[in-house]
């Protein structure tokens, strides 16, 4: 039988069972005072999440596939709880920005924080498509434009967009796509928690967003607007997000429905 090469580095272990506790799929059978044993039968269910070794505290475990070197130290300091309510209240929607923009190393530095984002069960499908500049993003609003131009509710929209206005994208600089394989089911998930948080990041950068829910959906009912960003039929588009420097700063935060919660 060919084993799963997860490996537990005996002389390291120090018999805690935190592995076979944490890992999500019950790889590791044992209990505290034992060296865990790979459950070869379940292995191949490993999801490389990388929790074992993460929580490992004598890292003992290794994971084919996730390097033991791209394992980054977990940051000391956390943003505290009043923080962390300053920025979620504080982001709104975005749809006036500056002509100028966004610096192209501070959008990586922000997708290479939205990167580490939760999806459905690890399999981190999805990539990002963005529309660079203000020519790009009026050809993308025009293919949305063009694939609502017959539906009669759109025509205000269709009739600002041609006397020169961007009801679609909202003179936003710059656009960002996730995108993802069209059979991947839980890609609307995966990507609205991708926006959500690559929106915080932005907001903490002094960037504004907006979800760009019309070109998601032009993007799911015709091909325009994959042709126009050179996306294939077998990639789609989940979510969009506009991106840019805003004009106006906000004084209040709007009071919003209170919270419903049931407990049962
Ligand atoms: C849409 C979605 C559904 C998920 N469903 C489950 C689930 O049913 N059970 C579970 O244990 N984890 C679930 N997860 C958590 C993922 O497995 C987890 O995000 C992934 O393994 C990466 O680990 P991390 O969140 O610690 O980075 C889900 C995540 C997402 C985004
Ligand atoms: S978490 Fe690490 S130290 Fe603890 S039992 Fe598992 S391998 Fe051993
Ligand atoms: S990487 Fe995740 S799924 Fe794989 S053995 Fe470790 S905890 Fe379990």
């Amino acid at each position: 039988m060919s084993t799963s090469a997860i490996k537990i580095d005996a002389k390291l272990c120090c018999k805690d069972a935190i592995c076979v506790s944490i890992c999500p799929v019950g790889i590791f059978q044992g209990s505290v005072g034992s060296l865990p044993v790979v459950d070869e039968n379940m292995a191949s269910n490993c999801i490389k999440c990388g929790h074992c070794s993460a929580a490992c505290p004598t890292d003992a475990i290794s994971i084919p596939g996730l390097a033991a070197a791209d394992y980054q130290k977990l940051s000391t300091t956390m943003p505290d709880l009043q923080s962390l309510r300053d920025l979620v209240m504080g982001r709104r929607s975005i749809r006036e920005f500056k002509e100028q923009p966004v610096d192209l190393e501070l959008i990586n530095e922000l997708l290479e924080i939205t990167r580490f984002c939760p999806t459905a069960k690890n399999t981190q499908l999805l990539h990002w498509v963005l529309v660079n500049g203000a020519k790009k993003v009026r050809e993308l609003s025009a293919a949305v434009i063009d694939t609502f131009r017959s539906n009669e509710k759109m025509a205000p929209m269709v009739q600002a967009f041609d006397r020169g206005a961007d009801p679609i994208n909202r003179g936003a600089p710059q656009v960002l796509l996730v995108c993802g394989p069209v059979k991947y089911d839980w890609g609307a998930l995966d990507a609205a928690i991708a926006i959500a948080n690559f929106e915080l990041a932005a907001k903490a950068s002094g960037l504004g967003t907006c979800w760009a829910g019309f070109t998601t959906r032009a993007a799911q009912v015709g091909p325009a607007v994959n042709a126009c960003v050179g996306l294939g039929v077998n990639d789609k588009v989940f979510a969009a997000v506009m991106l840019g420097h805003p004009v106006y700063e906000y004084c209040r935060v709007p009071p919003r429905k209170p919270l419903e919660l049931k407990i049962v």
